[in-house]
C-alpha cells in the first residue's frame, strides 16, 4: 500500500485558499474540483491502455486509448460529490456508485444511510472520493462495503489526510493506495483535522 501526496507549489497555493475560513462556497467548490481532477490524473498513472489506429488530418498513426468501462467512481456522501463534480470530465464514461455516511459527532463513528454501486463493481477499478480522511472510520467502512460487493482493486482519493487516519487505513486495508493533496499535522479532540479546512461538506454546500 502506498500514500501519494501531491507536492506542487500550485497545490500548496490552492490549499491555502481552501483553509482560509473567509473563502466563499463558489471558490471553495471550484478548488475542490480542480485538485480532485489532479488527484485523479495521479491515480491513473498506472492505467492500462490499448493501441488504436487514428487518422490525423495529416496521416494515419497509432494512439493509446483507455477502457473507461473498467472504472467506477464512488463518492462518499455528501462531501465526496463535491470532488466528483470536478473530476467527472477526466473519465466521463466511468460508472458512479454512492455511499451515504455521516460521522456521529459524539462517537465519531460513521453511520451508513445509503449504498448503491454499479452491478458489475467486481470487474471495475474503484476510485473512492472523500475530501477528508480524519479518523479513517468512514473511508475504512466504505472500502469494507465495496470489498463485500466484490471490488478488488480500490484507490482512495482525498484532499487532506490526517496521520491517524492514514495509519488506521493502512492497517485495515493495506491493499488500498491513498492519494491526497496534503498530509496534515493531527486530529483535535473533536476529531477534526488540524490545521485542516473545517467541515468539508458544510463548506462545499454552504450549510453553515
Ligand atoms: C466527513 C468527511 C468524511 C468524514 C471523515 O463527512 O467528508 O466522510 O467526515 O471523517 P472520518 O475519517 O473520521 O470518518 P461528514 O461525516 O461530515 O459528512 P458530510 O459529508 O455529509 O458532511
Ligand atoms: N470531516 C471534515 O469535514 N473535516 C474534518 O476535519 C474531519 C472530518
Amino acid at each position: 500500500m502506498s500514500i501519494v501526496e501531491l507536492n506542487h507549489p500550485l497545490i500548496s497555493h490552492k490549499l491555502t485558499i481552501l483553509r482560509n475560513k473567509e473563502t466563499g462556497t463558489k471558490e471553495f467548490r471550484e478548488i475542490i474540483g480542480e485538485i480532485s481532477s489532479i488527484l485523479c490524473y495521479e491515480a491513473m498513472k498506472d492505467a492500462k491502455l490499448k493501441d488504436v489506429e487514428v487518422d490525423t488530418p495529416i496521416c494515419k498513426t497509432f494512439g493509446k486509448k483507455l477502457d473507461e468501462d473498467k472504472y467506477a467512481f464512488v463518492p462518499i456522501l455528501r462531501a465526496g460529490t463535491g470532488m466528483l463534480d470536478g473530476l467527472i470530465h477526466t473519465m466521463p464514461n466511468a460508472k458512479i456508485g454512492h455511499i451515504g455516511m455521516y460521522r456521529n459527532e459524539e462517537t465519531l463513528k460513521p453511520v451508513k444511510y445509503y449504498y448503491k454501486t454499479p452491478s458489475d463493481i467486481q470487474n471495475r477499478e474503484v476510485i473512492i472520493l472523500d475530501p477528508m480522511l480524519a479518523t479513517g472510520g468512514s473511508g475504512i467502512d466504505a472500502i469494507t462495503m465495496l470489498k463485500e460487493s466484490g471490488a478488488k482493486n480500490i484507490k482512495f482519493l482525498c484532499i487532506i489526510a490526517a496521520p491517524e487516519g492514514i495509519e488506521k487505513m493502512q492497517a485495515v486495508h493495506p491493499d488500498v493506495d491513498i492519494y491526497c493533496a496534503t498530509i496534515d499535522e493531527k486530529l483535535n479532540e473533536n476529531g477534526y483535522i488540524v490545521p485542516g479546512l473545517g467541515d468539508a461538506g458544510d463548506r462545499i454546500f454552504g450549510t453553515k
